[in-house]
């Protein structure tokens, strides 16, 4: 089987690792990649958001499966524009089309459709220019801190949580006023939920669904979580205080109404959904859906996969996931995500990386490399690599994580070193 997947980060080096172990790969093209995914597949130079050059690309190498990465693409329509060419209608498609990305893509379509389909999440209002005064009304109501989200894609930054009342007034005319653009030309103030976060992977088709590991990442740039947001420093896979009983009323709870949900709602749906959770004392709310895999999450799930992806990607592209059964290592896989100095803020790019040769025993997953035009693996964005590794536990996986990190060097790089260290509280 040809396949094209799509996208640069770490999610996809995984990604494509975990596919390049497949007897049914023929070949997997990666657009555009980076210095870790041409070891896997071929890089090629393909911008997703040029929706004539992905068709002809699938039409010219005969491709039999597309996986999208990243939202952005899928927001854009990349899956409708694949089905609305006759040349490439049939050829299975990973992720939703624009109207199920939605889920991601704006905020208070999400949560309007977890009230439609009784889907546990905190209580909200949208709110625009023309109903601000309701917004501060329903800011009174509630108690600090208090929560505003742009209600479209905002690279991550669109979430203000304010201690301060009136300080949430003003943001929220700040936001209404362009602060992120027409992102927040809508703001959703929702209720502040207090617990623990997991993210949790759902595999669907529309109709049946296979639930991947989950996972627990490390946002902020700084050791303890202090600092700026970042887009994930570390993941853990399993995550201790997800036990079986958790488990159950995710799955109870939260994704056979969010799958029945799109069904009902006539929206077809064909790719990943990610459960951003909260554990609220035992019970799971939802605090976001995105419609693709995390990253760094994804670096800590697949190696935890024993099950063949290829297969099941290819079946739920094409509908046919009944009845298909995930297997999943009992081990514990942790990852630590190397980054350039100054990541979040401005940070350099071009950097010479050295070292690769002398890791053993972890996964190395590329996220922001290339190679430069003397054959030099280089530096090319903010996360840089993710260095994974399994273990009999969480202490075992992380000293072979570090123990590689330290091996792998290029300048003004910085790491967390207490990634997964708040979940020894749940390991007795
Ligand atoms: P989101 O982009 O919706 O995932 O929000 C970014 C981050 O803000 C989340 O990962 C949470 O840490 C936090 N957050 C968002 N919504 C809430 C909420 N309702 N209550 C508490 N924390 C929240
Ligand atoms: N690690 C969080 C995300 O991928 O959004």
């Amino acid at each position: 089987m040809n396949i094209l997947l799509i996208g640069s980060g770490g999610r996809e080096n995984a990604l494509a690792w975990k596919m390049a172990q497949s007897e049914r790969l023929t070949k997997l093209y990666i657009a555009p990649g980076n210095a870790g995914t041409c070891l896997c597949g071929e890089n090629v130079a393909l911008n997703p958001n040029d929706h004539p050059a992905v068709i002809n690309f699938i039409v010219e190498k005969n491709i039999d499966l597309v996986v999208v990465g990243p939202e952005d693409p899928l927001c854009k329509g990349l899956h409708d524009a694949i089905s609305n060419d006759s040349r490439t209608a049939s050829v299975p498609v990973v992720g939703p089309k624009a109207e199920g990305a939605q889920l991601e893509g704006s905020k208070e379509f999400a949560k309007a459709f977890m009230v439609r389909h009784n889907i546990p999440t905190a209580g909200y209002k949208s709110i625009t220019l023309t109903n601000i005064a309701e917004g501060e009304a329903f800011l009174e109501t509630l108690k600090a801190p208090y929560v505003l989200k742009a209600d479209g894609l905002a690279a991550g930054k669109g979430v203000l949580i304010l201690d301060n009342l009136e300080e949430a007034k003003s943001e929220l005319k700040e936001m209404l006023s362009g602060k992120f653009g027409a992102a927040s030309n809508t703001v959703v103030i929702e209720e502040y939920m207090s617990g623990i976060e997991l993210s949790v992977f759902v595999l669907t088709d529309g109709e049946s669904y296979c639930i991947l590991p989950e996972a627990k990442d490390y946002k902020r740039i700084g050791e303890h979580d202090t600092g700026l947001n970042t887009g994930g420093m570390g993941a853990v896979s399993p995550v201790p205080f997800a036990n079986e009983d958790f488990m159950k009323k995710v799955e109870e709870r939260i994704v056979k109404p969010t799958v029945d949900g799109l069904k009902k709602d006539g929206i077809e749906y064909k790719g990943f959904i990610f459960l951003g959770l909260m554990n609220c004392d035992g019970d799971p709310r939802v605090i976001e859906y995105n419609v693709r895999m995390g990253d760094p999450e994804t670096e800590v799930v697949m190696p935890r996969i024993e099950s063949d992806l290829v297969e099941l990607l290819y079946a739920a592209g094409r509908g046919e996931l009944a009845g298909k059964k995930i297997e999943i290592s009992k081990q514990t896989c942790c990852t630590v995500m190397m980054v350039a100095g100054g990541y979040p803020g401005d940070y350099r790019k071009g950097d010479i990386m050295t070292g690769f040769d002398k890791v053993e025993g972890s996964i190395l997953f590329h996220a922001g490399t290339k190679v430069d035009g003397n054959g030099n693996v280089v530096t090319n964005g903010g996360r840089v690599i993710a260095v994974s590794s399994l273990g009999k536990d969480k202490n075992e996986a992380l000293a072979k994580s570090y123990a590689n990190v330290d091996y792998i060097q290029f300048a003004d790089c910085y790491f967390r070193r207490d990634i997964g260290k708040d979940l020894d509280k749940y390991l007795k």
